[in-house]
């Protein structure tokens, strides 16, 4: 069969011919439908996150998956039945009480490998395996847009953190704010909307006309463009934020997210960026923090509970926004469209590997 991989030493994936994995017991075949595309994947891709598995000299990326049971070998599933898989698996060695309470995405990064992103193969093939309790059944009538499923849960973990933070008093939010316009910052925003939060603003740094300042607009959320309002600025320039949700992976936004909090609020950082030094007025933020009760959550992964809360968002989401949002679906030869990074019109991709 037919994978998309990066090869060690390579900056740009490539199709690799692999032999068709066979289940083992309680694990199941899956016919992969469509594979989506990220911001981890480029990072993934150029090198600074993640990593080959051991001993191999290439790595099958994708980890947004969405299929169709092929050999169900004597599990629950069913042929034919649709499924998305989760990320995580334990490494091979020991025991390993984070999956064993089913929290995979509580483990450490020595605790766990990640399916097409760090230490293990991914699901950007034709078929891949997987144990049944790693596979989230998805309703027939999703199954186009079924790998956003996994994007959509990164948000349910992280908006559930943030919340849980603020359970000890009577915490209702009324406007959030996304760092980043990218797929995961669309995907949430609209998720806030769905929540009920009366004010939303997202934060990007594009002209107009640009697609997702549209679908930001459509959506009733107002743009903020970081260059002429930086994040710090934002508290006067609209008003402070109950909430706020980065996925800039700009790591000064992790502090300025503190500025931009209103008292009592809450911010999830969700980027992964690369080491990069600079100055913050620490005396300031930390009596920000404490003065204001605010607080700041790191938030990565999810877990089958939040695959299972992201199905039913998928759902809940309209039809024009995933059409919007959804800029490109490519056949196995043109994959590389895909991962093309200089179409600015370009938001989500996927790579489609067989027809739904
Ligand atoms: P993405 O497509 O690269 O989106 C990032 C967006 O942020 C881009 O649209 C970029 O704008 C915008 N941006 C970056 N710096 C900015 C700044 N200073 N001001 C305004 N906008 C800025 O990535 P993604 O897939 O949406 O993911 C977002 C981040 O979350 C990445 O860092 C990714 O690694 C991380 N992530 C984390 C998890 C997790 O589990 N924690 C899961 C998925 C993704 P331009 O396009 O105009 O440059
Ligand atoms: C994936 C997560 C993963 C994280 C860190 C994200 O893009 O969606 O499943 O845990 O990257 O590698
Ligand atoms: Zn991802």
């Amino acid at each position: 069969m037919q994978a998309v991989a990066i090869r060690r030493g390579e900056t740009a994936p490539t199709v690799v011919e692999k032999p068709r994995p066979e289940p083992e017991p309680g694990e199941v075949l899956v016919r992969t439908l469509r594979v989506g595309v990220d911001g981890t994947d480029e990072e993934v891709i150029e090198g600074s996150h993640g990593g080959l598995p051991p001993g191999e000299d290439h790595l099958v990326l994708g980890h947004e998956a969405v299929g169709v049971v092929a050999d169900a070998n004597d599990t629950a599933f069913e042929p034919g039945d649709v499924v998305v898989p989760t990320v995580r698996r334990p490494p091979a060695e020991g025991p390993n009480e984070y999956f064993e309470r089913g929290e995979p995405d509580m483990a450490p990064p020595d605790a766990c490998v990640e399916r097409g992103i760090d230490g293990a193969h991914g699901f950007m093939a034709e078929y891949f395996t997987s144990p049944a309790e790693y596979l989230v059944s998805v309703p027939e009538s999703y199954a186009e847009w079924g790998f956003l499923v996994e994007p959509i849960s990164i948000s349910e973990k992280a908006i559930d953190h943030a919340e849980a933070s603020r359970s000890a008093f009577d915490w209702d939010p009324d406007s959030g704010l996304v760092l980043g316009n990218g797929s995961l910052g669309l995907l949430t925003l609209a998720m806030l909307d769905a929540r009920g939060y009366d004010r939303t603003y997202c934060l990007g740094r594009r002209d107009r006309p640009d697609p997702t300042i549209d679908i930001i607009e459509e959506l009733g959320a107002i743009y903020i463009d970081s260059r002429a309002t930086p994040v710090p600025e934002i508290p006067d320039a609209h008003e402070p934020m109950d909430f706020v949700y980065e996925a800039t992976g700009y790591a000064k936004h992790a502090f300025e997210t503190i500025e931009a909090l209103a008292p009592g609020g809450v911010g999830a950082l969700l980027g992964v960026p690369e080491p990069w030094e600079f100055e913050i007025d620490g005396g300031t933020v930390h009596k920000e923090f404490v003065m204001n009760n605010k607080a700041l959550v790191g938030s990565v992964n999810s877990n089958h509970r939040h695959f299972a809360a992201a199905v039913e968002t998928l759902g809940s989401l309209p039809e024009w926004f995933l059409d919007a949002l959804v800029t490109g679906v490519y056949d196995l030869d043109s994959y590389e469209a895909a991962f093309a990074d200089d179409d600015e019109t370009a938001i989500k991709a996927a790579v489609q590997f067989a027809q739904i």
